[in-house]
């Protein structure tokens, strides 16, 4: 992690106990959004990333809800276009779909059957990785469809969730800006 980032952006994470269910610390990063300049150091340090000749993806997928608002945007800024991984029952045309665990409950996502090409090379973007369980269902859905997940970033990593060594040892590489 770039040290100072990580600490800045940790300082607009705000931390409500017992939600949505008792024992759940929850992070929420609306503060982060709010605040235009936070909001701005945290989507460069994605776009400085993925900007790299080597790491550029040809898509970025978001997963719902909160990876869309950070998703589209890194997708827009980087020049390249943005597909929606939406809870089930959301999505219009044809799909494919993946159930998971979550650390509250369990979830199916879909994924439009055209969203991605076979080959293509695609940044999978959530807010916060938690049991990792809904980027481990986001890879699937994007690999049943040929595509490659070059990697998976998202701003919060809760590491004692064991989520991101999960996937780490499913062989995704993952980025985060703050523990
Ligand atoms: C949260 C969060 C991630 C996921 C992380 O979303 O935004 O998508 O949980 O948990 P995991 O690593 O254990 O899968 P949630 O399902 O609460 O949906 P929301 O974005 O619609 O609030
Ligand atoms: N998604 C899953 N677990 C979470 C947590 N503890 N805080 C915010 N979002 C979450």
């Amino acid at each position: 992690h770039d040290l100072s980032v990580n600490d800045y952006l940790r300082q607009h994470i705000r931390t409500v106990p017992d939600w949505p269910a008792p024992g759940v610390q929850f992070r929420d990063i609306t503060p982060l959004l709010q605040n235009p300049r936070v909001f701005r150091v945290m989507i460069d340090a994605f776009v400085h990333r993925y900007m790299e000749r080597e790491r550029r993806p040809d898509v970025v997928a978001g997963l719902d809800a909160r990876g869309f608002i950070i998703g589209a945007v890194v997708a827009y800024e980087l020049g390249v276009g943005f597909v929606p991984i939406r809870k089930k029952g959301k999505l219009p045309f044809t799909t494919v779909e993946e159930t998971y665990e979550l650390e509250y409950g369990s979830a199916t996502v879909e994924l439009h059957a055209d969203a991605v090409r076979e080959g293509d090379r695609v940044l999978l973007m959530d807010d916060l990785i938690a049991t990792g369980g809904t980027m481990m269902a986001g890879k699937r859905l994007l690999e049943k469809l040929g595509a490659r997940v070059m990697e998976g970033a998202a701003i919060v990593d809760l590491p004692e969730l064991g989520g991101s060594a999960r996937l780490r040892e499913s062989g995704l590489a993952l980025h985060t800006l703050v523990d």
